[in-house]
């Protein structure tokens, strides 16, 4: 997008976040207010993460990750995960042309050994197809739980020290988050959740160290376009200091 675009939305292309992260909250209680099926929430769900990768990459937001998926979500109901899977495949087939066209590298943070065999196989061919992109990074967090990731970081870290690979004060944040599934990405600058709730829900602990954080009130599926560019001004307007003065 050219810079006048961003000046006519308010938007200061120079200091966009180079990571937002989101964790999308609300799916259930919108379609509850409808007296629908949770599931009709995640469907309009998956049309409000079209709506932002599109505005991501059109802004020039190289990185976005979005928590579609925790390791505590396996103990909902059946039919609900099973709904769920159907509809990120579904998402993973359906988007793969665009994410080709428009130069969207697509990723997978989390336990992708644990999802459905045909849902690897589509999230696979994904990421090997557009391996090759560098306009942004879709990151995905499927099955995926912060502690986890640092469990299984640290025990991969001790087996390099018990080998003698490492020597234990090499071990440094930086070794950390290398060890991460995010190391090949900045941390978030941004952390968005909607629906109104105050919790991180084991979401990127460790990344989001020094990420501004911002709570919507809209549940996931009428979340949109203009109120990502609004909550993006208000992140431009806050004065990061990183723990200076
Ligand atoms: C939280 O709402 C949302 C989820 C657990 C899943 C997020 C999934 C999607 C947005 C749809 C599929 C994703 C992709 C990438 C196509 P909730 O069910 O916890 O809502 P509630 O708190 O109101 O019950």
């Amino acid at each position: 997008m050219k810079s006048n675009n961003h000046q006519d939305l308010g938007l200061n292309p120079d200091t966009l976040p180079a990571h937002v992260a989101i964790i999308m909250d609300g799916n259930g209680r919108w379609a509850k207010q409808r007296m629908m099926n949770r599931v009709k929430g995640h469907e309009k769900g998956s049309e409000t993460v079209r709506t932002i990768v599109t505005a991501c990459r059109e802004l020039g937001i190289s990185n976005l990750t979005l928590y579609a998926f925790s390791t505590e979500n396996w103990e909902r109901p059946k039919a609900e995960v099973k709904a769920l899977m159907s509809l990120l495949k579904k998402f993973i087939i359906s988007e793969r042309a665009e994410l080709l066209e428009k130069g969207i590298r697509f990723n997978v943070i989390g336990q992708k050994h644990r999802l459905p065999e045909d849902v690897q196989a589509e999230i696979n061919t994904t990421m090997r197809v557009t391996a090759s992109n560098t306009a942004m990074t879709l990151n995905l967090a499927l099955s995926y739980g912060a502690r986890e990731e640092i469990t299984t970081a640290v025990k991969s870290i001790a087996q390099k020290v018990k080998s003698g690979m490492i020597s234990p004060d090499k071990v440094t944040t930086q070794s950390i988050s290398d060890h991460l599934y995010t190391s090949n990405l900045p941390d978030p600058d941004l952390l968005i959740r909607t629906s109104g709730e105050y919790r991180i829900s084991n979401f990127l602990l460790w990344q989001i160290a020094y990420a501004e954080i911002y709570i919507s009130q809209t549940f996931w599926p009428d979340f949109t376009r203009q109120e990502f560019i609004e909550i993006l001004k208000n992140y431009q307007q806050r004065d990061r200091r990183f723990g200076k003065v």
